[in-house]
């Protein structure tokens, strides 16, 4: 048997954090509350969609850290850029915390080691959207 790697580790955080709807309720209430900048950015959004939207999104960036093409993550790319939704590279660094911030309350088994798995298995996925700004 294969040693698990952080993505089997992240894959499987994620599975106990996804299972329940409050996951994204609750991100999107801390990652509102994190700046002006991003409840700006939210304002007209249908959240019910936006939290169904999420879910595959953070999947995605997952599986790209699994070694899948990076398609959907450069569509995203795309809409977030300056001609998009214009979101601010610095941003990204709110997402993650706030993202963090919601495993913590979310996964039982949430340590300071799966913290860092997470940041580094969603780093490279997080970077391809930022750099199509
Ligand atoms: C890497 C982290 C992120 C992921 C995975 C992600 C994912 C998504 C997805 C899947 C959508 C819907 C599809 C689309 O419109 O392209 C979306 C829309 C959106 N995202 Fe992100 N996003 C991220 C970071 C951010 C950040 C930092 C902001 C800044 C506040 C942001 C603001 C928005 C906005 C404004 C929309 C459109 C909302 C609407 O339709 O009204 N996103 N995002």
């Amino acid at each position: 048997m294969r040693p698990m790697t952080d993505v089997d580790t992240v894959f499987q955080s994620y599975g106990r954090c996804c299972n329940h709807e409050s996951f994204f309720e609750d991100f999107y209430r801390i990652f509102i509350n994190r700046s002006d900048a991003v409840r700006a950015m939210f304002v007209n959004t249908d959240m019910a969609e936006q939290r169904r939207l999420l879910r595959a999104g953070i999947s995605w960036l997952v599986m790209h850290a699994r070694g899948a093409p990076g398609g959907k993550l450069r569509d995203l790319g795309k809409t977030h850029n300056r001609d998009g939704y214009n979101v601010p590279p610095a941003l990204y660094e709110v997402w993650v915390d706030a993202l963090m911030d919601t495993v913590k309350l979310h996964d039982p088994q949430y340590s300071t080691e799966l913290d860092r798995q997470w940041r580094a298995v969603l780093k490279p996925g997080i970077d391809l959207i930022r750099d199509a700004y």
